[in-house]
Order: C-alpha cells, then structure tokens, then sequence
C-alpha cells in the first residue's frame, strides 16, 4: 500500500458516527498537526491552519468526519439490540453486516439480523425489511449478558467493513469514503502545499456531525470565517446496471464531480468557472452535474455565513455510497488533489475579491 492507500485504509476504518467522532478526530489531528497550526471547535471539527504568502484572502477547504452509523436504543431481555439509524441509511443494505458497538470498555462485534427467510410468509418475502424489524446480535442470552459486555442504551455503532484494494489496484472497497475521501483529500492537499506558493490562508477543515444536519460546518466556519470554501465529498454514481438516466451517467474513474446546481446551495458561479477552466487547463478530469439529487453538502451551511461565502462543492464519485460495500477510484482522489492544488494556488486577494463583485 502506498501512502494514499495508508490514509484511506486508516481514516475509513476508524469509527466515527456523527456526534462520536474521537476515534477518527484523532487521526485527523495527527496527520494535521505536520501541516499547520491546528485547532477545534466546540462540537469537535478540526481545523488546520496554513499560513501561506498572505494572510488573506482566508480559503476554507472543508469535508466531512463523521460517518453513518445506528446507536443503541433498547436491550431486550433476551439479549437481543435493538438500534436506531443515525445519518440517510437505506435499509436494505443492512442486513447480514458486522458492526462494532463503541462502549466504554472497548468494541463488541455483532450483525445485524432478522428474521431468516425460512420463517417468512411469501406475502412478507416480498416486502422490504424495515430497520426497525431488525436487531444486533452479539451473541449474548439476557438482556444481564450484554451489560456485562460493556453495551449500553446509547452507545454509538458503526459499520465494520475492511479497506481492500480491489482487482486492478485502482479501486478501493470499504465503508465511510463518504466522507473520508474528502477528509483525505483535504489532508493530502495541505501536504502538497507545504512545498508550493499560496496566495492565501489555508484552514483545511474536518467537520463533525454533517450527516445529521451539518452542524460542525456551522460551527467551524464562525471560527474559520473564510472568504471563501471550497466543499470535499462524497457523490452517488450512476454508473451501474439500470441507474442511468437519459444518458447522463456520472462514473466512477471520470473525475471528481463539481455539483452546479442543488437544492441547498447555488454554487458561486466565479468559483465555478474557475474550477471548470482550472481543469481544462490543466487536463485534469472533471464531472459537472446540475441534476436532481438527494442530500446536501456542508456547503448549505458554510455559503450561508455571516455575509455570504463563495462556495463550491468538489465531490469524489463513490458507487453504493452509505453502505458497508462503497467504492471509490483513486483516478478520481488524484485528480481531486491536482486540481484543488492548481485552483488554491489561484486564489489570491484580487480573485477572490472578484467572485463577489455585484
Ligand atoms: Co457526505
């Protein structure tokens, strides 16, 4: 493994559901700390910031650190877990998958279960299995024999999935690249500038809590209070059997995707050209999207601070996002990094004072 593969294999594996983030904070503190001065908010977001050859204009590059995940609602007193989705889960894909329960005295494994097919009535085999039918197995038999593994009501849940290279090398199999790939990008990005010129202040930023409503992006960037961000995420493809639409198909291997139109935020269209040109220039591969989508980006937060931000969203495509099975392609984490890089370096106090130009 190479050190992007290093990077990736740690910050996905490391747990981290919105509003539990130590775990994965702490790695992202410690790849930080070589790049710049770092600090936090008080929801938990890290902040890294990297004085370049001015002190302005302040550029915010910011992804997302927490991941979907469940916490555990209620015990039963066979020994059985029941647990509540924490972040857009879609049900199907959960059953039959390890996940590790974070409690005070250490992980504990179990799988998600229901009621096998065997049992089921041929009206009910048709029927989707709700999350709230299902339950954790950890093998225990009373409801006593799972306090005494250390599990209580509450304690956050993440999905176990091991970071693998697939065939080819290009390819990454594992879990949370949305958005640790951002977060690695962004971290990778700093890396890269350390030996370049910037005309700016770099604050690479790893929120807390976007999968539950973007709330690190509203507290970090009151402390960042940048003049203007760039967004690092994770996107849906449409690249498999039966998904595409009229032929727009956004693929995995294509470049990362600059969204130009969502529900939750109009991306700063100076920015944006600037992106779409930064990459032509420099042959680099990028998707542009303006379709309809669910979700949102920290962007919803972060364009809306105090007088208004520039802000653009740069999302690696991820195929099966929100599962315990995601793949990401490391074409497209190149590319992200090249372009950012060759778009930071740009943006000086004259540009950045241009995007908002009215
Ligand atoms: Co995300």
């Amino acid at each position: 493994m190479d050190e992007i593969e290093k990077l990736l294999k740690e910050l996905t594996e490391a747990g981290g559901v919105s509003g539990h983030e130590t775990e994965v904070r702490k790695l992202v503190q410690k790849h930080f700390k070589p790049l710049g001065k770092v600090s936090h908010d008080r929801l938990g977001s890290v902040i890294c910031k990297k004085q370049g050859e001015a002190a302005e204009p302040r550029v915010m590059l910011a992804g997302h650190m927490d991941e979907i995940g469940f916490i555990v609602s209620h015990i039963t007193k066979e020994g059985f877990i029941r647990f509540a989705n924490i972040g857009g889960w879609w049900d199907q894909v959960l059953l039959a998958q390890r996940v590790a329960i974070k409690t005070s005295k250490g992980d504990v494994m179990g799988t998600i279960g229901a009621k096998p097919p065997h049992l089921l009535s041929d009206e009910e085999r048709k029927k989707l299995v709700d999350s709230k039918d299902m339950y954790i197995d950890i093998g225990c038999a009373s409801a006593e024999e799972v306090e005494k593994a250390g599990v209580r009501v509450a304690d956050p849940i993440v999905p176990v999935s091991q970071f693998t290279v697939l065939a080819g090398g290009r390819t990454y199999l594992g879990k949370a690249f949305d958005d640790r790939g951002g977060c690695a990008v962004v971290i990778s990005s700093l890396r890269r500038m350390l030996d370049v010129a910037h005309p700016n202040t770099l604050f690479g930023v790893a929120t807390v809590q976007e999968e539950v409503g973007l709330r690190g992006a509203r507290t970090s960037v009151s402390l960042v209070d940048p003049d203007v961000a760039i967004i690092l995420e994770g996107t849906a493809v449409n690249d498999m059997p039966g998904a595409a639409n009229e032929g727009h198909v956004f693929r995995l291997g294509g470049g990362p995707v600059v969204t130009l139109f969502r529900q939750d935020m109009i991306p700063n269209r100076g920015l944006r050209d600037l992106i779409v040109d930064t990459a032509r220039e420099h042959r680099i591969r990028l998707q542009i999207r303006a379709d309809r989508i669910r979700g949102g980006t920290d962007g919803a937060a972060i364009h809306l601070h105090s007088a208004g931000v520039p802000t653009v969203a740069l999302s690696l495509p991820v195929r099966y996002v929100h599962s315990h099975g995601s793949i990401l392609h490391r074409g497209d984490f190149d590319a992200a990094v090249e372009l950012l890089t060759a778009v930071v370096r740009q943006l000086d106090r004259k540009t950045v004072k241009a995007l908002t130009a009215y």
